[in-house]
Parts: C-alpha cells; structure tokens; sequence
C-alpha cells in the first residue's frame, strides 16, 4: 500500500493531482463524466470583477505536440461564480478548490480575491499573473519582479487563505520573480503558465489565431516545465504546484523530483476528460516501479547528492 497524499499550503491532500485552470471549468462538466471527490484538488478558471466574452476566434490552433490557446479570460465573472458556481460544485465536490484570480490592475485582483476567499469551497487563492492573452492585465503583472510582488502583497493584506501565484515562463529569469513574490508573501506558487507561441496559414498568409499570438501547453512544454520547477525549486522556500505538459503518472513524479509539491494537468483534460482520474489511478503501480512508498519524500529528490 502506498502513501500518495502531499500537503499544500497546510491542507491536506489524497493525492497531488490538481487539474489546472482553464482546463476544467467550474468542476461541473467533469461531474457528469466521473465522481471528481478523486482528484487531489483543482483549479476554478480564471474569474476577473466583471463577466468576459474573450477574444475573438479562431483561439485555438493545433500545434506539433500541444495546442495554442488565446482565450482571452472569458469567464462569467465573479458575481455569477460565487452566487451560481461555487454552489452548483459544492452539490458534487466535498473538497477545496484553488480560486483562479485574474485582474487588470491591483484593485482588481485584490477585490476579487478578497471576495473569493469568503467561499468555504475556496482552500487557496491562485493569482493569475501569466495569462499571456490579455493586454494591460494578466502576464504584464507577471514578466517583472515589482509588478508579480505589488499584486501578491496587496492581495496578501486583503485575504486570509493561502496565496498560491501562478507565473509565466515567458521571461529570462522565473527564479527572480519566484523570489520576488515569496519575499512579498506568496504562500506557495504555481508554474508554468503556457508558452507564448503562434502559427501562421500558408494559404492566407496570416497569423492563424485572430489574437496573433497564444498560449502554446501540452506535451511540447513538459520540458521547459520541469526547468522552471528545478529552478524555482532551488530559489524558494515555499510549496511548488508544477503543471505544463503533463500526461502520466510518470511525469508526475518527475514533476514532483524536480521540486513540485502538487502537480497540475492541464491541456490532457482538452484531449481527454478522464485524464486526471485516469493519472490518479495510475499512481500507485507506477510509484511501487520505481521503488517510492511515500509520494511526498520524493519532492525535489532529483537536487540530492
Ligand atoms: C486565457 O483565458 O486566455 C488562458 C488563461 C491563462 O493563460 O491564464
């Protein structure tokens, strides 16, 4: 019998498979295919003060080994989360959710924030400083020190729950940031955000995604995921969720001998929806391969000796 629970920010999990943000709705859709009480945790999308209809399409392309999304925060904004989908998921889902918190200035972050906190539902606060599809908001708080840390703190005056940052790989140094929001008072961090990416149409000649340029996640990034987690790893002293790419309980444990705490699935829920249970499940033979009993003793394992 093995041990797969982790700990995160003081909340305890059974596992640390964590569907990431933007991948997994509000829980519910989910819901109808599988009982998703299995899942370690996961995380709401992305909710700002007021509804957004996005960008326009196309906003996804398909890309060698992943997909470019340019979604563009759609979301029905935080007044309909709390009065409509937080207690639509409490019908299905007994544990807690990361509440994914986006914003085009301070105020708007710390706003949203504090109001999701109130949410029993609610175990932590994820900021979403990475968001590459937006302008004036999301990944421009995330590409500089001053603005990742002016966000965290603010939020950080303003909440109770834990403060998990979410950050971009899309700068030259992730291991500067991760510093500069854990001495702001993050409680934890999540990494990576995707990959700022586009494809064009030979027969148009045109950039393919309307927005120009997207988000690029799937197996493509699993690599520069597990860099940036290494890194982070090394620069902080907080828990890391590492997510990008991931596909199998096998790169879970990498994920996790690189430093993650918890681990994210984010695009292998577009391809298949069952693949975070299908992950879960397969934990344990894959753990017992490779000799570990205890899921948690193996995070950052791969820094040792
Ligand atoms: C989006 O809504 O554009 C994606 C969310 C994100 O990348 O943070």
């Amino acid at each position: 019998m093995v041990n797969t629970s982790v700990e995160l920010c003081g909340i305890r999990l059974d596992n640390p498979v964590i569907p990431a943000s933007g991948t997994f709705g509000y829980g519910r859709e989910f819901a109808e295919l599988y009982d998703i009480n299995c899942l370690g945790a996961f995380s709401i999308k992305g909710t700002t003060r007021e509804p957004r209809f996005g960008n326009p399409g196309p906003r996804i392309a398909e890309a060698p080994g992943g997909l470019l999304n340019s979604v563009g925060l759609q979301n029905p904004g935080v007044d309909a989360v709390i009065s409509r989908e937080l207690p639509e998921l409490a019908r299905v889902y007994a544990k807690k959710v990361l509440a994914n918190v986006c914003g085009f200035s301070v105020d708007e972050y710390v706003e949203v924030a504090a109001r999701l906190d109130r949410e029993d539902i609610v175990g932590w606060l994820e900021l979403n400083v990475s968001c590459p599809n937006v302008h004036g908001g999301g990944m421009g708080f995330g590409t500089s020190c001053a603005g990742a840390a002016e966000v965290t703190r603010e939020v950080k005056r303003a909440v109770k729950k834990p403060v998990i940052v979410k950050l971009t790989p899309n700068v030259t140094d992730i291991a500067a940031i991760a510093r500069a929001c854990e001495e702001a008072g993050a409680d934890g961090l999540s990494l990576i955000n995707t990959v700022l990416a586009m494809r064009i149409d030979p027969a148009s000649r045109r950039p393919v995604l309307a927005n120009v340029t997207g988000g690029l996640s799937g197996g493509a990034v699993f690599p520069i995921a597990l860099r940036c987690v290494y890194q982070v790893y090394e620069a902080v002293s907080i828990p890391v969720i590492g997510m990008g790419g991931v596909r199998s309980a096998r790169d879970v444990i990498e994920l996790m001998l690189a430093g993650a705490a918890a681990v994210g699935v984010g695009a292998a829920n577009l391809v298949n929806p069952y693949a975070a249970r299908d992950i879960i499940a397969a934990l344990p033979a894959e753990m017992q391969k490779y000799g570990i009993d205890n899921l948690e003793a193996v995070i950052g394992g791969a820094h040792n000796g």
